[in-house]
């Protein structure tokens, strides 16, 4: 299992944003978090890499244990940081670095790797996400599409053993939403994934979990088939549109 929630609790002032989170996943699934806007998917991702501290339960990922009120700027969070990497909605490339190194600063500066061995995993991780000639280039030089595609490589260059991804296409037009999917569907299986969209037929696709959150809690957990042909709430029909 290389994430372990149980029974995680959290507020935002007195609005209890995460009531009593159960969940697990196992390494190379690829887990589609789905709900309503205000759900809490946000801040679950968050509390999963210690972005945000949490109020009650416990959180384990990639063999790391983070307590309830745990500051997003505890020393015990940097080896976490290191093995989960984010990808955030409209994610911020540095605007001033190539794409090349906006893919290689964190493991030169935070895991101290050589510059030659950085550079070559970079070279054929741009490769992969379809921008092998593009590495010259600045970020504003891109598509909204090929930026968040070089986020998700940037991602992957730390070598992560999770990977979470907040609505990764939500700001793109359809056809780069198309585009970074298909990057996703690559990746899936190789690195455990978990990604919050409302795009059903990825979640369908290529998920091997999806979990429907709503006011907090988690109202489904199952395979795509069943949770999204078959919910067992009612919550979860009326958000797929089900009688
Ligand atoms: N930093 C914050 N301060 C106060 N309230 C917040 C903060 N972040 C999120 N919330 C509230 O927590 C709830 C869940 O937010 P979020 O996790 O972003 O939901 P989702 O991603 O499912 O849309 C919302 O009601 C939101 O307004
Ligand atoms: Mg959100």
């Amino acid at each position: 299992m290389i994430i372990s929630v149980q029974g995680l609790r959290k507020a935002h002032g007195a609005r209890q944003v995460l009531r009593g989170i159960d969940a697990f996943v196992e390494k190379g699934e690829t887990i589609a978090i789905v709900g309503p806007s205000g759900a809490g998917k946000s801040t679950l991702l968050r509390c999963l890499n210690g972005l945000n501290s949490f109020d009650g339960g416990s959180v384990e990922v990639a063999g790391i244990s983070l307590a309830p009120h745990t500051s997003p700027d505890a020393p015990q969070l940097l080896p976490l940081r290191a093995r989960v990497g984010m990808v955030f909605q409209g994610l911020n490339l540095f605007p001033h670095l190539s794409v090349l190194e906006n893919l290689c600063l964190a493991p030169r500066q935070v895991r101290r790797e050589p510059a030659v061995q950085v550079e070559k995993r970079a070279r054929s991780l741009l490769e992969r996400v379809g921008l092998g000639d593009r590495w010259q280039s600045r970020p504003a030089q891109l598509s909204g599409g090929q930026q968040q595609r070089v986020a998700i490589a940037r991602a992957l260059c730390m070598q992560p053993e999770v990977l979470l991804l907040d609505e990764p296409t939500s700001s793109l037009d359809p056809e780069m939403r198309g585009e970074v999917l298909s990057v996703l569907r690559d990746l899936a299986g190789s690195c455990t994934m978990l990604v919050v969209t409302h795009e059903m037929t990825f979640a369908r696709g290529v998920a091997s979990r999806v979990w429907v959150l709503d006011e907090g809690k988690l109202v489904e957990d199952g395979p795509p088939a069943q949770v999204c042909d078959n919910p067992r709430s009612e919550r979860a029909r009326s958000f797929f549109g089900a009688a």
